[in-house]
């Protein structure tokens, strides 16, 4: 019998209706749209803005819809994994609230937190449990309602980061599809330049961590900026050449969305065109893990099976990691 390989077959994605557009920015913050633009390539981000709705919410819109498209039964999923840096709560895992808002009954479920890596890391693990003929249905999902800990009086952070999510089925198959190669990495020296300072079990939250703004996004944005610049496009590159891709086999480089000036510096360090990467970044902005999912699912009618993707992320932690997908199935 062939290898197995972990194949992509349905992917879907959801953003909450509330559009936070860089002009509605100008009104909250000394910014201008000009800035952000040129900066960060952001022009509107999602908010879920209803009280009491978390990211499991976001979650379940988008499983509902990967379940009803595929047309799986929610029973059959053996593995949910939910990659999210913005939980419902410090625990329970949100993966188990999702899992019980669908009807997943009959699996287990984690969730993995390596901020904008993290539907990266979830694939890769998703990926190993699939090859190795364990499970037949793993559903991995990004999801973050990162409006919960942006300070919209911090022109800094809050152009940035929108709510959304983004998940993929993934099955096995004997084709040499799906999954083909990974590299991913960690490096915690960086940790300190972009986090939660506060709620965690080194500083629970108390009045004095709310002063101090403690709960919101802290990010010394051109020391993460030089990092994500270097390492997405090092990792990006390495995969190409380990596994003989050149520039012009490459049908898609889908990367996070965290600025377009490192998407481009990325995508020039490979040597491939703008029209062979996914950008949604003006639409959507950073949502963390939810980034790269939420672009498979928009460029999914135009996915060919056999398509060559390189995926490809930067974030806190630091972490950062690419992955070579071949796609299984023409939309
Ligand atoms: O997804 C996880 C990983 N995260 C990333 O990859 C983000 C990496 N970092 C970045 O994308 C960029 O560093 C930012 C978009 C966060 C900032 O862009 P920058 O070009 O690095 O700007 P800067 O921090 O060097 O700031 C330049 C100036 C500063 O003013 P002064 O000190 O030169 O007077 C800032 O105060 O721009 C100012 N500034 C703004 N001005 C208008 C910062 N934010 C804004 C703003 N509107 N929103």
């Amino acid at each position: 019998m062939g290898q197995i390989k972990a194949a992509i077959t349905a992917v879907n994605g959801w953003v909450p209706d509330y559009v936070l557009t860089n002009q509605e920015l100008e009104q909250m913050v000394d910014t201008s749209d000009e800035w952000i633009m040129t900066r960060t390539g952001v022009k509107e981000r999602r908010i879920l803005r209803e009280s009491g709705k978390g990211t499991s919410d976001i979650g379940v819109e988008t499983i509902k819809g990967l379940l009803e498209k595929s047309g799986t039964n929610p029973n059959d999923i053996e593995l949910l994994i939910c990659a999210t840096v913005s939980p419902d709560f410090a625990f329970p895992a949100t993966s188990a609230i999702i899992a019980d808002k669908v009807g997943i009954k009959n699996s287990w479920s984690f969730d993995i937190n390596a901020a904008c890596s993290g539907f990266l890391y979830a694939l890769n693990v998703a990926t190993k449990f699939i090859e190795a003929g364990t499970y037949k249905k793993v559903i991995v999902i990004g999801a973050e309602k990162m409006s919960c800990m942006t300070d919209y009086t911090d022109r800094t952070t809050c152009v940035l980061f929108g709510d959304g999510g983004g998940a993929v089925l993934l099955e096995p198959t004997s084709e040499k599809l799906g999954v083909i190669d990974s590299i991913l990495r960690t490096d915690g020296s960086g940790s300190f330049h972009l986090y939660q300072k506060g709620g965690g079990s080194v500083k629970p939250a108390s009045y004095r961590t709310v002063i101090a703004k403690e709960h919101f996004i802290y990010q010394e944005g051109q020391q993460v900026f030089k990092f994500a610049v270097t390492n997405m496009a090092d990792v990006s590159v390495e995969i190409m050449k380990r596994n003989n891709l050149a520039p012009k086999d490459l049908n898609w480089l889908v990367p996070h969305q965290a600025n377009l000036r490192i998407i481009e510096a990325t995508a020039r360090r490979m040597g491939i065109n703008k029209d062979q990467v996914m950008i949604n970044i003006e639409k959507y902005g950073n949502t963390t893990s939810a980034t790269i999912p939420l672009c498979l699912w928009e460029w999914e009618n135009k996915l060919k099976k056999g398509d060559d993707l390189i995926l490809s992320a930067f974030g806190g932690g630091f972490t950062w990691g690419a992955i070579y997908v071949k796609w299984a199935y023409d939309s």
